[in-house]
């Protein structure tokens, strides 16, 4: 095999809560996320000699963005390019941790915001850890590729459907996980009865680093019980009283984007009006596919051009 294509998805973050700050800079976290259908396209060829070349742009349906945004912060266009991209670290490193020399042409085209709190870079990173393990004749479930992802970022395990039932095996397909830990160790959750969700990006990415630095440990930590037991029910409407966001405060702080979009979403009777991540991304959930559809051209029509809606998705099986 030379070459392989993949879709890599999105995510949400239908609940966060911080639990402590740890000693290497990171925070012990609670999150309930779930895989939604818009999609960065990765495709990962070998290459004659050793070398690893990263091209990223965005597909042409977000050029359109790019020209007409009003206010538009200009750091939000920019995608690393070359080794700056953590899918050339996923490549490398996973090259290096099997013994290979082997060189890629990765070419990214992206249609997930960066910078947003929807896992973008993660995403496209388990894609390639995924498409180089294909090409390099390494089983989808060999450990290496859970090592070498969760050292890559703290929702690559994720993307990578490393899920784990609570009795320790592979859950697949699964369509919401229950992160701890870093962010690495993973829980399937049970999820039915989902409505579609309408998610914008306003004309500001935000630093994930910046947010968690601005954010404080609550001294009583909220729990995902609620939510997770209103999604194993089925029942949208309680699922949105319970989605939360620790980080959404210090997101409102960073950029008053934050407060003019979910006012906007708000004005259109979406529920559960919320940061995804650590932003600038929000979403809320619609009460059927034609109030999503409405909703997005509205918030399109107030200057949201980055403005969509998604359903959940099953994450990829490691046995796949
Ligand atoms: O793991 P990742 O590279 O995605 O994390 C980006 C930044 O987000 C980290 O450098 C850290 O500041 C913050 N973070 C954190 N606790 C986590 C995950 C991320 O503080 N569990």
């Amino acid at each position: 095999m030379q070459a392989v294509t993949t879709y890599s998805p999105a995510k949400l973050n239908l609940f966060l809560e911080l639990h402590a700050r740890r000693d290497d800079g990171y925070h012990e976290l609670e999150t309930v996320m779930v895989a939604v259908n818009r999609y960065d396209r990765v495709e990962v060829r070998r290459r004659e000699d050793s070398k690893i070349r990263v091209v990223a742009r965005w597909a042409p349906s977000m050029a359109v963005w790019q020209q007409r945004l009003p206010g538009l912060d200009a750091s939000v266009l920019q995608i690393p390019q070359g080794a700056g991209n953590l899918a050339y670290q996923a490549a490398d490193r996973l090259r290096e941790a099997i013994g290979s020399d082997c060189g890629f042409d990765i070419q990214l085209e992206k249609t997930i915001p960066a910078g947003a709190g929807m896992g973008g870079a993660s995403s496209n990173a388990a894609s390639v850890l995924r498409a180089v393990a294909r090409l390099c004749d390494v089983p989808l479930h060999d450990p290496l590729l859970w090592s070498v992802g969760a050292q890559l970022g703290s929702d690559v395990p994720f993307f990578l459907g490393a899920t784990r039932t609570p009795a320790g095996l592979p859950a697949s397909p699964s369509r919401a996980a229950l992160a701890t830990g870093r962010g690495e160790q993973l829980r399937a959750i049970e999820l039915s009865g989902m409505n579609p969700f309408v998610v914008a990006f306003p004309p500001q990415s935000l630093s994930t680093a910046a947010v968690y630095a601005a954010c404080q440990v609550p001294p009583e930590p909220q729990a995902s019980e609620p939510l997770r037991a209103a999604m194993a029910a089925g029942d949208a409407g309680l699922m949105t009283q319970h989605f939360f966001n620790r980080l959404a405060a210090p997101a409102r702080q960073l950029s008053p984007w934050i407060d003019r979009l979910l006012a906007a979403m708000r004005a259109l009777d979406l529920n559960g009006c919320q940061l995804t991540g650590s932003g600038s991304a929000c979403f809320a959930m619609a009460r059927s596919k034609r109030h999503a559809i409405r909703s997005v051209s509205r918030l399109a029509a107030r200057g949201f051009q980055v403005s969509f809606f998604v359903s959940p998705l099953p994450l990829p099986s490691p046995l796949q």
